[in-house]
């Protein structure tokens, strides 16, 4: 395949990036005012609003064209039959088939038995954690479950506890990923051990922090209830059911899924049953169902109208042509705090790469810095940059039509200031002070949801997930690997003894940097 930067599309898109002649929307806007209808299009029930991108009907046309060009139709057509698009680890990527009911083949074997069979006994293991069929080994019902994870296995379910909060009637969903115990401590704080699920969340099973967090919650529990602590107080999800088992659960206790299911991608699957606790799983199931009719528009629904599509082109339009080396996610909701870190692991995590398919460093940028926060706290903290910092960023607005809490009023005035924001971004502000000018110019999307609720949050995850799907195919690069993480890990396991105190690391900086910390943890 040629390279993204030398694929003439790319170039006449280049071309026609020097005619607009740095146009700003406002400017476009003045030329075409029907470009609001223009540039607006929606995904299953969520809005996108383009208009306020640099970009015009041609660069659409162009933008397209690059789809086009880089075969990005047939690459969505290999993701959904269960290719193996995970080229380095040669296995398909294929977590739309956990939402959706086609009938696909791995390898030449039917992934919906296995689904139907894992869905139903969530389905089972939920509700009777919920109804209390499922106690504690003293007898007392469940009252809070508490994720154990990482990465891919927290920031999803974690994000749709927090969001999904007006839905839940279960038990209290919390969750421990860090591998300093301070946030083990804070979150156990004031629970029963008698009263608490751990979900131990791990595709692999030998991720270090959350290997460390079962072993202390094991240890926790087990002295307020001995022996029984394992079976009565720990499930795992795991793709690795035989690590689980060796470390101590029984076979009943584990739920599998499968390797071809990515660990950002992962929340569709028994990743997924702390929130399923929480919400009860036909609720769950509803957010599967909203995440299925993203996957089913961006199956089918032509270039010009694909969302997940059109966010990506805009996305490396903004980043290759105009030069954002940074995108903001501003979602303005406090529920839908968890929306950036999920959305910077999935982008920074697949697309922050740097050689294509082919194995050839690439000559052009990849995924950009993705920083963010709910607004409107952020327009207190870190907005300053986006209005009058130095970077140009694209900015991705993301707005709940509906009130999420009691007040209508506090909701309409949310709304006020996510609108204002992407005014203001867009149009700027001159004033003969220039510390108080505001260049303007910088390109945003507003994506709006009808409701905070399961079903559309599956389709704004989702739409994000085949976003950076999207990218990642139109740049040629594999979006599914993350083999960067491994040498920090390799590097922290060989220093370990050192950092105790015992044996000196190899490196000379790691040494220096160990004997500063050392002196001051000696000097209290
Ligand atoms: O280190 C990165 C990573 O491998 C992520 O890709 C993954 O989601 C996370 O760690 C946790 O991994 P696991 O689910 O195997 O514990």
């Amino acid at each position: 395949m040629t390279p993204f930067s030398a694929s003439p599309a790319w170039q006449r898109l280049l071309a026609h990036r020097d005619d607009l002649g740095g146009k700003t929307a406002r400017e476009l806007w003045r030329d075409d005012a029907a470009r609001g209808e223009k540039l607006t299009v929606t995904c299953a029930e969520l809005v996108l609003d383009f208009s306020k991108q640099r970009a015009n009907a041609e660069t659409l046309a162009g933008l397209c064209a690059l789809a086009r060009e880089r075969g990005l139709a047939e690459s969505i057509e290999r993701l959904f039959s269960g290719a193996h698009v995970n080229v380095t680890e040669d296995r398909a990527a294929l977590h739309m088939a956990l939402r959706g009911d086609e009938n696909v083949s791995i390898d030449g074997v039917a992934v919906r038995p296995e689904i139907h069979r894992a869905r139903e006994r969530m389905r089972v293991f939920s509700q009777a954690v919920r109804e209390g069929h499922w106690r504690g080994a003293t007898g007392e019902r469940i009252r809070t479950v508490v994720g154990l994870g990482v990465g891919g296995s927290s920031l999803g379910p974690k994000l749709a506890a927090r969001a999904l909060r007006s839905a839940s009637d279960g038990p209290e969903a919390r969750f421990i990923e860090n591998l300093d115990s301070a946030e083990f401590d804070d979150a156990i704080a004031g629970l029963d051990p008698a009263a608490t699920l751990f979900v131990v969340v791990s595709k692999t099973f030998t991720t270090e922090e959350t290997m460390a967090n079962a072993a202390a919650a094991r240890a926790w529990v087990g002295q307020r209830v001995g022996a029984a602590a394992v079976e009565r107080h720990f499930v795992a999800a795991t793709a690795h059911p035989e690590r689980a088992t060796a470390w101590g659960f029984p076979a009943c206790n584990v739920f599998a899924f499968p390797e071809w299911v990515g660990g950002r991608f992962s929340l569709w699957s028994e990743v997924g049953l702390p929130v399923a606790i929480a919400i009860g799983m036909p609720a769950f199931e509803r957010l599967l169902a909203g995440a299925h009719a993203v996957d089913l528009e961006f199956r089918s629904t032509p270039l010009e109208r694909n969302a997940p599509a059109l966010l990506a082109l805009f996305a490396i339009w903004n980043r290759n042509a105009l030069g954002c080396a940074s995108h903001a996610v501003l979602p303005y909701g406090a529920r839908l705090a968890g929306l950036p870190p999920y959305v910077q692991a999935l982008e920074m995590e697949s697309n922050g790469k740097r050689v294509d398919l082919e194995g050839r460093t690439v000559d052009f940028a990849t995924a950009p810095v993705v920083v963010g926060g709910e607004g409107t706290p952020g327009q207190h903290a870190f907005h300053q940059w986006l209005h009058q910092g130095t970077d140009a960023v694209s900015t991705d607005f993301v707005v709940v039509a509906r009130p999420m809490g009691t007040d209508g009023d506090r909701h309409a005035r949310l709304v006020a200031h996510a609108a204002a924001q992407s005014e203001a971004l867009m149009n700027g502000v001159e004033a003969k002070e220039p510390w108080i000018t505001c260049p303007g110019g910088r390109a945003s999307t507003t994506v709006v949801l009808p409701a905070l609720d399961p079903y559309h949050l599956g389709s704004l995850l989702a739409l994000y997930e085949h976003k950076v799907f999207a990218e990642g195919a139109l740049w040629g690069i594999n979006s599914f690997d993350q083999w960067g993480v491994e040498l920090g890990k390799r590097i922290a396991g060989a220093i370990l003894p050192a950092a105790r105190g015992s044996g000196e690391a190899p490196d000379p900086a790691t040494r220096h940097l160990l004997a500063i910390i050392h002196k001051l943890q000696q000097s209290e």
